[in-house]
């Protein structure tokens, strides 16, 4: 096992991009930065590859993974119709946090895409994973590099925290960017429906085509609705304390702090750089400021994996506005707190 630093990377012209690229043509899978989130990345066109993924996160067979490319051909190897709207959006948006949804080719492996028809492939815009792709030369399968369950990995040490010895190698490539994964977008039909909020907001893509759909299961407060995107129905992103998301004013937070703390508890607070020194908890830790929530999105996983590093018995976290990216952190934070949600007016 190995671990390479970033600017290692840049300056020899990318020697270990080379060797975790080997390790891949060998059928291992070697973890890389993404600007999302790091990736668990494999042959995709291998099944015996791919099936070590799987294995190493302790991922359930019936949730499909994406295929990461970094050049147009790979695209037209994966499927036969490139829909009006799959132009559109991956001429805008790749590379880029952005994962289309595409009629699979025949002969595109059961194991990858779950047994659906349909295939998810996107266009990484990261130096290193665009490098790793190309070095290769396959279409990289990637989930997140987290164990199943576990907030997705930000930095490569929680990529180590979770799959150490379980796989071939890790690429360093520092913090990611964006933070939440890429939004997951079916693009088979002529109006796009997002299957998972993330990183290109629904703002950007209606700019692009128009009118975007979502889907509905993904506005129910309670799972009742099966999603179109397999993962969504798992609880994900979860730390180990219970979660809580506070909707209401600082106040209002302070107050259900208090109580659970008189209860015995030691509480700790997901919290905004506006509002940190204002709560009085056991643990509070700032996610970033209102001001940006770009800056929320890009700690949020690093942060409630933090708190599995202190004793508290309960968390509770400040709520976002569901604008822009917004939608993708309440997203993330909702399924993380199982839906759990303490209301001021309630
Ligand atoms: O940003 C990202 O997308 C990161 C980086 C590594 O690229 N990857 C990632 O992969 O988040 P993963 O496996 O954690 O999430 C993939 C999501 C799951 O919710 C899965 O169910 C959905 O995409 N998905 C994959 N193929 C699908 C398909 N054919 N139809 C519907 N949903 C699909
Ligand atoms: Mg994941």
């Amino acid at each position: 096992k190995w671990i390479v630093d970033k600017n290692k990377v840049k300056t020899e012209s990318y020697p270990h991009v080379q060797q975790a690229a080997a390790l891949l043509q060998q059928d291992e899978v070697v973890a890389f930065p993404t600007e999302t989130v790091y990736g668990l990345g494999a042959n995709a066109l291998k099944d015996s590859a791919v099936a070590k993924i799987f294995k190493a996160k302790g991922r359930p067979s019936d949730n499909p993974l994406i295929v990461h490319i970094s050049n147009q051909q790979q695209l037209i190897n994966l499927v036969d119709n490139i829909t009006p709207v799959a132009k559109k959006l991956t001429e805008t948006f790749w590379p880029g946090p952005l994962t289309i949804i595409l009629k699979k080719k025949a002969g595109i492996s059961e194991l990858l895409t779950a047994g659906l028809d349909t295939v998810a492939i996107r266009m990484p815009d990261h130096e290193i994973a665009l490098a790793l792709i190309e070095e290769s030369g396959l279409p990289l399968a990637a989930p997140s590099a987290n164990l199943s369950g576990k907030p997705s990995p930000t930095l490569a040490k929680h990529v180590e925290e979770d799959l150490n010895g379980k796989i071939a190698g890790i690429v360093d490539g520092g913090a990611t960017g964006v933070g939440l994964e890429s939004t997951v977008v079916d693009c088979t039909g002529d109006i796009p429906v997002i299957f998972r909020p993330g990183g290109v907001t629904k703002e950007q893509l209606e700019k692009v085509v128009g009118r975007v759909d979502v889907d509905p299961a993904l506005e129910k407060e309670e799972a009742s609705l099966k999603p179109k995107s397999p993962g969504m129905k798992y609880t994900h992103y979860a730390p180990v304390a219970p979660l809580y998301i506070v909707e209401g004013s600082p106040q209002y937070l302070q107050h259900v702090v208090d109580k659970a703390r008189k209860d015995g508890k030691i509480v700790g607070v997901l919290s905004t750089d506006e509002q940190i020194d204002r709560i009085k908890a056991d643990v509070v830790l700032t996610v970033g400021t209102r001001k940006d929530l770009h800056t929320i999105a890009a700690h949020l996983y690093e942060v409630l994996r933090a708190f599995n590093e202190t004793s508290v018995d309960i968390i509770f976290s400040e709520s976002f506005p569901q604008v822009g990216v917004g939608a993708a952190i309440m997203n993330r934070l909702q399924k993380a707190a199982g839906h759990k949600i303490v209301k001021e007016n309630e």
